[in-house]
């Protein structure tokens, strides 16, 4: 693979917050064609089982990279990464890149402590406490799972402003006690400004969406230089799991990002 002009990558989430990895991504390769799935009949997905988290993940998964002719595929969601990648890997050919708690690059920053915000999923997984046994460099990880900051961000993106008093009260456990935090779940760096105005200019807030798209890029192009007169490309298309229901202002929003009007995904058997 040496041109990314021809590459398409699928984009996976429950819901918005891989659209912050997808600005990441844009930002380094502005000609990849994307596809961008949210799994919005199962939203949130902090709070699904694992069982019905991973059979939901493959079967979307499998079917859009046969369907859509996918070279490389971005699960960006802390949540599903968390358990889904190894049987991903195992049922499929292509690169899979998936998204987890930043903790390592975090430890490395933090003086006093690192917060850990997350969904409540992925602050109980095995995964994540493996991390943090690995990589906390024995540094104190403050751990928060909260369904309604993932809330907040959908609610943003569809033109709601976040009610600093409200995230105040859910990032309270966390405030005076840390110096960095990881934003565990890809919907929060779109609520990024919010949570730092709330948590103060001292405490480091550090996510994975650049790494993502610098492993992206590794993957697609190794030997790429810059890209001079770069071919313009189509809009890139996004799928819901869910009926589409009034969706105006999120339209908008990603008509900014490049896309096209959210389509329903259509299978017989969700
Ligand atoms: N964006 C997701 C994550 O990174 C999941 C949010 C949810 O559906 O609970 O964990």
């Amino acid at each position: 693979m040496t041109n990314t002009n021809r590459h398409k990558i699928l984009i996976f989430d429950s819901g918005v917050g891989g659209l912050s990895v997808y600005q990441q991504i844009q930002e380094r390769l502005p000609q990849l064609d994307v596809v961008y799935f949210f799994d919005n009949a199962a939203y949130p997905y902090g709070e699904l089982t694992q069982d019905i988290l991973l059979e939901r993940v493959e079967r979307f998964v499998t079917e859009l990279v046969d369907k859509e002719k996918i070279d490389l595929v971005v699960i960006a969601c802390n949540t599903a990464s968390t358990i889904v990648l190894p049987r991903l890997r195992a049922k499929l050919t292509i690169p899979i890149v998936g998204v987890v708690p930043a903790i390592k690059p975090a430890s490395l920053l933090a003086n006093l402590a690192v917060g850990l915000i997350a969904t409540p999923a992925t602050v109980t997984r095995q995964y994540t406490h493996e991390l943090i046994r690995h990589f906390s460099q024995d540094k104190k990880v403050e751990l928060l799972g909260s369904t309604r900051l993932v809330d907040m961000a959908e609610e943003k993106l569809r033109g709601k402003d976040v009610n600093q008093q409200e995230l105040r009260s859910v990032l309270l456990p966390l405030i005076g006690k840390i110096d960095v935090a990881v934003l565990g779940c890809t919907h929060f760096p779109l609520i990024k400004n919010e949570i730092q105005s709330v948590l103060g200019n001292s405490v480091t807030l550090v996510d994975s969406g650049e790494a993502i798209a610098r492993r992206v890029e590794s993957l697609l192009c190794p030997e790429r230089g810059p890209d001079n007169n770069p071919p313009s490309k189509l809009l890139n298309k996004i799928y819901s799991s869910a009926p589409v229901w009034e969706e105006g202002a999120l339209n908008e929003r990603l008509s900014l990002l490049g896309f096209k009007p959210i389509q329903t995904y259509l299978r017989s058997d969700v």
